[in-house]
């Protein structure tokens, strides 16, 4: 049975996203664009990032306190030295608590088909990959360095090979940008397994270019769909999942959307973030991280523990909530930029 951990909204602690780097080989304008994040930009220091065994201490203490699913993210994880060591660490705790951990990581795919295989032994589930684009020229300019959008397909496609299943794949839809690449890219994805997913663009921190006409809601984008392929819908979204899923009447897959701006999910957020320097966030638009590092130390498990929980019985956090659906205008303080907190 779950520990019975609630926050002042009733809200259990469940996920746990859990960032290894603040650093990427990617520029999406959407969330590292280029003049914000230029060759000076003061990112973490590797003495300043968390150990691999003060990360597994963390996840350890997490999992204690009703975690269910382990999600490793970034910047982009795979640029962690030695990952899949980190991975052997979380997946000897599958049956910690007598119940199942599921263990998954986001990443953007350009490291993926080298790695595939070694992230599979080490134990991990599954990965969710992004990709914004099938057209080279487009996806080029949306990750903002002209990686080629044929190697990503190569990495998904060494995840599904070594059953890192299944396989998701984030799409972060901005109007008048990819709009045109919705139909190619659930055309490419019909019958593979792979789940789609289309985002709604978000004013996260960092996204500096974010404006409110850029934002395509997930009704629209489904409308979209919905005119070329007949949908009906799987119900709502799973688990604590944040993506309302549809599946193809033909039975040629399913496809997830994501409406964080226009039907925000805060009444079911049960997802803490942890930076790769050890912040506590309770919320992907919180200004400030609450620093877990000095309960990390061997012996300190308990102390640990009891932080964490007071931290979690205290949160109020609904912020896309109480934005109001569809803000026009970007979120004006200041909050903790997404390539910290992974998304
Ligand atoms: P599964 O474990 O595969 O169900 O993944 P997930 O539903 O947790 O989705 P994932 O981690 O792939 O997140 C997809 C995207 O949804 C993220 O990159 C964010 O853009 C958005 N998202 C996820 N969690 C939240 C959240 O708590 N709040 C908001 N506003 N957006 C979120
Ligand atoms: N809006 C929506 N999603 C975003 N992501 C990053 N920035 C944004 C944004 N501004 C998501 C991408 C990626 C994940 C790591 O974060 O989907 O898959
Ligand atoms: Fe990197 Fe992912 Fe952010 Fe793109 S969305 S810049 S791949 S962390
Ligand atoms: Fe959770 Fe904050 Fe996103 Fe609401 S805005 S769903 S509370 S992370």
């Amino acid at each position: 049975t779950l520990p019975d951990l609630r926050d002042t909204r009733g809200r259990p602690l469940r996920d746990l996203r859990l960032s290894v780097i603040d650093q990427c080989n990617f520029r999406c304008p959407y969330c590292m664009p280029k003049e914000s994040f230029g060759p000076d930009f003061p990112f973490m220091s590797s003495s300043e990032r968390l150990s691999f065994d003060e990360l597994a201490r963390l996840a350890r203490s997490f999992v204690s306190l009703g975690v269910e699913k382990i999600r490793i993210t970034g910047g982009e994880p795979l640029l962690r030295k030695d990952l899949p060591r980190l991975i052997e660490h979380l997946a000897a705790m599958r049956t910690l608590e007598g119940r199942p951990l599921d263990i998954a990581l986001t990443t953007n795919g350009s490291l993926l088909a080298a790695r595939a295989q070694s992230l599979k032994d080490a134990g991990l589930r599954r990965v969710t990959v992004s990709l914004d684009s099938l057209d080279e020229t487009l996806g080029g300019r949306m990750n903002g360095v002209g990686f080629p959008v044929a190697a990503i397909l190569d990495g998904i496609a060494a995840a599904q090979r070594v059953g890192l299943a299944p396989v998701k794949v984030n799409t972060v839809i901005e109007r008048g940008v990819n709009d045109s690449q919705i139909l190619p890219l659930v055309r490419h994805f019909r019958h593979s397994g792979v789940q789609l997913r289309f985002i709604e663009y978000m004013d996260v921190g960092g996204a500096s270019r974010w404006n409110a006409a850029q934002v395509l809601e997930a009704d629209a984008m489904r409308a979209i769909v919905a005119a070329h392929y007949r949908l009906v819908q799987d119900g709502a979204p799973q688990g604590h999942g944040t993506a309302e899923l549809w599946r193809h009447a033909d039975g040629a897959g399913s496809i997830g959307f994501i409406s964080s701006m226009s039907h925000p999910f805060c009444g079911s957020c049960v997802r803490a973030r942890v930076a790769a320097d050890g912040k506590l966030y309770l919320c992907l638009f919180a200004r400030d991280g609450a620093d877990l590092r000095p309960w990390l130390g061997a012996g300190q498990e308990a102390a640990l523990a009891d932080r964490i929980r007071a931290l979690w019985r205290a949160r109020a956090d609904r912020y896309s909530e109480l934005r109001g659906s569809m803000a026009s205008a970007p979120v004006t303080r200041k909050v903790v930029r997404m390539s910290l907190v992974g998304g």
